[in-house]
Parts: C-alpha cells; structure tokens; sequence
C-alpha cells in the first residue's frame, strides 16, 4: 500500500472532509477548508481489507450475523502479539464503538451522582459521557512540565480515595496531548485503583499507533489483581482507518463484571455481536499482513510529524508543536501569541482556511492549544502549513 496516493474523500459523506459535517465543529468553514480535526485518516483501508469486504458484499445476502471462532482468534493473536497479553476469547465483548462501550460502563458500574474520575485535557466523549449519564466528572488535569505532560499523582490518589468517586477513565495512549504511558506511571494507576477497589476503564483505541518506538504497555499486562476492575476498550478504527464499521471489542476478564457490562448494553437492545462488515474488516485486520501494513504506516506518520514538527520550528518558532509518542494527533502550543480561544479560532478557520480541534474542547487546560489531525497526504499537510504561516507570520 503507497499511503502517497492522493484519495479524494469530498463528496463521500465525510463527516471531516464534507461540509455538513464540518459545520458541526467550524462555523466559519467553506469549500476551501483543509480538514484536520476529528480523528480519522485520509488513507484507504488496507486492500486486503477491501477485498474480502466486496467478496462479502457480492454474496449480497446481510442477514442477521454471529461472530466465529476466527473473530475471537484474531484479537486473541493481536493482542499477545504486539502487546503481550493473554486473554480469554471469551473476555472479548464486541461494540459497535468504543464511546458506547464507555457509556455502557458508567451505567453498569456507577450509580446516578457517583464521580468518575478523567485526566484533562483528554477526549471530550470522555466528560459527555459522564455527564449524560447523570454522573459526575472529577477531574485529576495532567501537569505541564516544559513540553510534557506528567500525571498528578498526589491529586489522583486524593481523588481515588474519596468512596464517591467509583471509577476512573483512562486514555492510554493519551488523546490529544499524544504520550504513550510508561509501564513505571501504569503501575502507579493501577496500584492506586487497587488500593481503592475503583474500576479502571482504559481506552486503548491509539495502542497501534505507537511511534518513534516508543513502548506501549497495556494495563491488562500489569498486577493481576487488577483483572477484578479492569475494562479495556481495542478497536481496529484508528489502526486501520475503519471507524465508520462501527467495531470494537470490550476486554472484560472479570466475570461478574461482564455480566454486568452486558446486561447494561441489553438495557437498550445491543447485543454483543460485531457489525457484519466490521468482523469481516477485523478477521482480515489482526493477522501478520495488517501488522505489515501498519508498520508502513507508522513510516509515513512519522514522517509527517516530523515534517510538520521541523516546518513550525523553521518558520513559525512561536507556535510549539509537543513532542508526540503516539497517535496521529499533534497538539500544538499558540500560548505565546496570547489569543483568545475565539481569536485563534478566527485565524485558523477564516484566516487561513484550516479546521482543527481548538484545545479547549479537551477540558480548560487545553486553551492556547489546537490538536491538528496529520494523517493526510503530504500534499495537504505541505499546503496547511503555507497557509498557516501566511496567516501568522506577523505575528
Ligand atoms: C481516545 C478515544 N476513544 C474513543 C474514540 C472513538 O471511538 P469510537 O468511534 O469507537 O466510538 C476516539 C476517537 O477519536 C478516541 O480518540
């Protein structure tokens, strides 16, 4: 797969690249925008993926579906194989989405008023889902030391301690602020959430995005005690670039908990079986040829960053661009240009015709910030950033 062909994705109801669906996070948006917000890339699905999709869909028949024995082998294989955990095929409960799932979990392990513990800034479906469900949001912000972020350890175990607060929600990789967590800090949350019994939600959905060889280590791999609280989310959406197949699997190995995580999701008639193309796209996905096809796109990810990384430092010194370990989501520091959110809002969307995330949707502590999506072609990125600097090199 050459990830420098250029795919068109106007017109495909892209809800990044297709102006309704643009709309919803830039008013100031039109035909011209360069689209670097929400978090898909503009690259196709590998094509063995393709493949045995339209072989699927030639059948024509799309019944009612079950998931094989395949199904489960597949992420059994690609978790001990590129994280080394072992797991039970029938810890694995499918979603139609990683945010469901984290809906699912609130309703089945907290109860109405209970505090649930995020890291700002971070995903915001992290807070939504929290607050829609009538919970509360307690929030333990990561601490900015120079470019990096660190956990507040102090703070998350006063947090953890308080019986109010029933579970915490961990984003590991870390979206947007892109640190991989070392096994060193995983150990500290995880000791933590076991000496206060609180479950542990960790969203895992960026695990395959590891770059600059950094080590991702997944929370099912630490104390095995932590199996009573554990909950991780996998999804093959980010990896591969499927997150319109809806599909992705719940890790549960405590079974009281599992029970628990179903029953929630038969509240609202979900039953815990994969979307029929999302089965057919994962079976193909966790095998050695998607492992090879990641490690190409790694390549041109990394590249990216580091093209966009040495564009900012050459000529726009002002606007920092943090250093990333994983995701392709970079977050980038305005602060030194003292903008209001809505002023860099202004620049960035009417000025120069770029639509990121602006950094206060990922909690207060993200103002001053953008996270700007690079999974694109080096075309679109080359053309962003001539733009972005005209509109601020006067700065
Ligand atoms: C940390 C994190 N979790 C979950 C999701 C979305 O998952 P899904 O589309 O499976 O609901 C995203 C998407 O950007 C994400 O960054």
């Amino acid at each position: 797969m050459s990830f420098s062909n250029y795919v068109e994705r106007k017109g495909t109801d892209s809800r990044k690249w297709d102006l309704n669906g643009m709309l919803e996070m830039a008013s100031y948006a039109d035909d011209e925008s360069i689209p670097m917000w929400v978090a898909d890339m503009d690259f196709k699905a590998p094509e063995f993926v393709q493949d045995a999709l339209l072989k699927r869909v030639e059948h024509g028949v799309f019944g009612y579906n079950t998931a094989d024995k395949k199904y489960y082998e597949g992420i059994k294989f690609w978790l001990k194989n590129r994280n080394d955990w072992d797991i039970e095929e029938y810890w694995i409960v499918p979603t139609s989405g990683v945010v469901p799932a984290l809906c699912y979990a609130i309703k089945a392990f907290t109860e109405h008023g209970d505090g649930v513990v995020v890291q700002n800034p971070v995903y915001p479906p992290f807070r939504n889902s929290v607050e829609i469900n009538g919970r509360e949001v307690v929030s333990n912000p990561l601490k900015l030391a120079g470019d990096r972020y660190e956990m507040d350890f102090d703070d998350l175990e006063k947090k953890l301690a308080n019986p109010k607060n029933k579970m915490l929600i961990l984003c590991s990789p870390h979206n947007p602020i892109g640190r991989v967590w070392t096994k060193n800090e995983l150990e500290k949350v995880v000791s933590l959430c076991l000496k206060y019994k609180k479950i542990i939600v960790s969203d895992e959905i960026h695990s395959d995005l590891i770059l600059f060889k950094n080590k991702f280590v997944s929370v099912g791999t630490l104390n095995r005690e932590i199996k009573k609280y554990l909950i991780v989310c996998t999804s093959i959406s980010k990896t591969f670039n499927l997150a319109g197949l809806k599909a992705s699997n719940i890790i549960i190995p405590d079974s009281d908990l599992r029970e628990r995580f179903i029953n929630e999701m038969s509240k609202v008639a979900a039953k815990p079986v994969p979307n029929i193309f999302g089965a057919i796209a994962m079976e193909q996905c966790y095998s050695k040829e998607g492992e090879r096809w990641l490690e190409d796109l790694i390549v041109y990810l990394e590249d990216n960053y580091l093209f966009l990384k040495d564009y900012l430092e050459k000529r726009l010194p002002k606007i920092k661009c943090f250093p990333l370990e994983g995701t392709y989501l970079a977050w980038i520091d305005f602060r030194e240009l003292n903008l209001t959110e809505e002023e860099l809002r202004f620049k960035l969307e009417e000025e120069a015709k770029i639509v990121t995330d602006g950094g206060g949707i990922f909690g207060a502590e993200g103002v001053g910030f953008i996270r700007l999506n690079f999974a694109c072609h080096r075309s679109v990125l080359e053309k962003a950033l001539e733009r972005l600097e005209k509109s601020f090199e006067n700065i």
